[in-house]
């Protein structure tokens, strides 16, 4: 099956507070090239890089740097006004031939490819959908103001991760039927029906939002240097 992987860019980043979040340096190379790099090691046959409107160029400058050899599969799109927006435009600029899709956030820059790997043998296995999960450490207490009402059984609980792998003809049309907004891809695709499987995810998968990330983000990439 033909792998295509949307990384969306698009996002402003206002909790960074530092511009357009995957435009910004981790070392000399930005946080959608680190992001890339790692993209194009799970050898995918597409990779849909959706930008904010006016960086596209910017974008399409980090593609072919992390591409080298493969640049004829970058593609790059203009977003939307929220992260939903964004990979349907994504999805509107795969190729005819693709068969399984990843939705990855160009924000988990330090993806590792394993976890890439995971998510394509899920869907060759044949199931619709994969998500990277990790368990919740902290003890999660239900509350009602300032007052502790309850506590949630952990063990039911996973964060989820990107990317998130899906069926091409599964996705599209869950994304053509949704009416409202989910938080990810997996819950838009639970809601028109499907069932998804929760594969391993990695700590190193999470999402820059805030100033703490990105310090620890480039103190990862300063360590190990990729
Ligand atoms: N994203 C996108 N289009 C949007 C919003 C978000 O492509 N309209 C992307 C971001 O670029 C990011 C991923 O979705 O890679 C996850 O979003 P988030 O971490 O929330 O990024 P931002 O929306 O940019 O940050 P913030 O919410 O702090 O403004
Ligand atoms: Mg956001």
């Amino acid at each position: 099956p033909r792998v295509a992987v949307i990384v969306v860019a698009a996002g402003s980043g206002t909790r960074l507070g530092a511009g357009p979040k995957a435009f910004v340096g981790l070392d000399e190379h930005t946080i959608l090239r680190h992001a890339l790099a790692r993209v194009f090691e799970a050898a995918p046959a597409q990779v849909v890089i959706v930008a904010p409107s006016g960086l596209e160029g910017s974008a399409l400058t980090d593609a072919i740097e992390a591409a080298g050899e493969r640049r004829d599969l970058v593609t790059v799109v203009t977003g939307g006004d929220s992260r939903q927006a964004s990979v349907a435009a994504g999805i509107r600029a795969l190729w005819a031939d693709v068969d399984h899709v990843l939705v990855h956030d160009a924000a988990r820059c330090l993806t590792p490819p394993e976890v890439f790997d995971r998510v394509i043998a899920a869907l060759e296995l044949g199931h619709a959908g994969a998500v990277p999960v990790l368990p919740v450490i902290d003890t999660i207490k239900r509350v009602e103001g300032d007052l502790i009402v309850g506590v949630v059984d952990r063990s039911e609980l996973a964060a989820a991760q990107t990317p998130q792998g899906f069926r091409r003809d599964i996705l599209e049309t869950a994304y053509r039927a949704a009416t409202a907004e989910f938080t990810d891809d997996a819950a838009l695709v639970s809601d028109a029906g499907h069932t998804v499987l929760a594969v391993a995810g990695d700590a190193r998968a999470f999402k820059v939002t805030t100033p703490a990330d990105l310090e620890r983000a480039r103190g990862l990439v300063a360590a190990a240097p990729v």
